[in-house]
């Protein structure tokens, strides 16, 4: 057996690696050891969650943000950006055609836009569980204050996504401007898990200045975390950031960790996200086929979809257009796995340590 067998059985096993360890699986690139390694992820995948795969209508409220991150093309910065965000009655006949399609998990995405303050969201928030009470509903809409959390859960959310973007520091301010820190980032994730919500975080795979050693810290912050959810995909340049002339992510290199995070945390919702489609038209499915279980298509009204470009050539047509979801569903049954009517809640994560 092969040193990365070796590894990967033990991954298997327990859940856990060295640092060490993991810095050599990140960096593998044997065919054989690969296959092997997403063999073992599907397996892990198929103990938890059987062939099925989640569903999430996302729904992208606001391209308005008052952050400037250097890799988002929603950055305040860029004036290029024609700027909207949908009323509450828009977005909920976002819902309404969501749910008729099928969906029952509901993701209210955008920048940090303070046309919605508080009482807006709460009230939104409500309503939208009022209507559709056997659905669960997801917000994405960056950081905010502790009060402000426990707020949304109470009115209803269930879910948060936000991802931690990078666990280090150093790189954390390489990436974003000064007004903005990891350890803030991080306070959130701890707070919003607190709270009781299913957290979800994640980050971008070949973001400027990476390295391998700054992914296993990526990693490791992850273990200690325990999210519900983990979406990581390819880092893709935008033409309008500072990180226009950058290289972006690679297929293979989100593959092998989406695969190492679902041996890391066997029971965690990890999509095939849409920057893995926009970059390969196979992306989708060959994530799932290395452990993740959940797909988010584009629920967002039609005319906003092409100003919601955090990276260039974001996909939302196609299989990625919720109103495509057959397309999706064959693309699916096509590799042996079923798109499924459900809330789709994380199951049960005690042992997940
Ligand atoms: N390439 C890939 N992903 C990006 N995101 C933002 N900008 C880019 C980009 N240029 C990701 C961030 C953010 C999520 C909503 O999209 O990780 O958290």
């Amino acid at each position: 057996m092969t040193e990365y067998q070796k590894l990967i059985d033990e991954l298997t096993k327990n859940h856990i690696l060295k640092s060490d360890e993991l810095l050599q699986l990140i960096e593998c690139n044997d065919a054989e050891a690969l296959d092997y390694l997403f063999s073992k992820s599907r397996q892990c995948r198929e103990l938890s969650y059987g062939k099925d795969i989640y569903i999430r209508g996302l729904i992208e409220i606001s391209n308005c943000c008052k952050n400037d991150c250097y890799y988002c093309g929603i950055r305040r910065s860029n004036t290029n950006v024609q700027r909207y965000h949908l009323t509450t009655e828009q977005i909920r006949e976002c819902c309404r055609l969501g749910y008729e399609l099928g969906f029952r998990t509901f993701v209210l995405q955008g920048g940090e836009d303070l046309y919605y303050d508080d009482d807006k969201l709460c009230l939104l928030i409500s309503e939208i569980k009022k209507e559709f009470s056997d659905c669960a509903l997801t917000l994405s809409l960056g950081e905010k204050s502790r009060e402000s959390y426990q707020r949304y859960y109470d009115a209803g959310a269930d879910r948060y996504l936000l991802r931690h973007e990078t666990a280090n520091e150093v790189h954390y301010g390489r990436l974003h401007p000064d007004e903005m820190s990891a350890k803030n980032r991080k306070q959130c994730l701890y707070d919003l898990k607190e709270i009781g919500y299913q957290v979800g975080s994640g980050f971008m795979v070949g973001s400027p200045y990476q390295t391998t050693k700054l992914i296993v810290e990526d990693l490791l912050f992850l273990k200690d975390l325990q999210p519900a959810m983990v979406g990581i995909g390819p880092f893709i340049p935008h033409h309008e950031t500072p990180f226009a002339a950058e290289t972006g992510g690679t297929l293979e290199q989100t593959l092998t960790l989406i695969a190492l995070i679902r041996l890391l945390l066997p029971h965690a919702l990890i999509p095939a996200t849409t920057a893995l489609g926009t970059i390969a038209s196979d992306g989708r499915s060959r994530g799932i086929l290395a452990g993740a279980n959940v797909i988010m298509p584009n629920l967002s009204p039609e005319d906003v979809r092409q100003k919601y470009m955090i990276y260039d050539n974001k996909l939302s047509t196609g299989a990625e257009a919720a109103e495509s979801l057959n397309q999706l569903k064959e693309e699916m049954k096509k590799i042996g796995y079923q798109v499924v009517v459900s809330r789709g809640d994380v199951i049960k994560m005690k042992d997940d340590a």
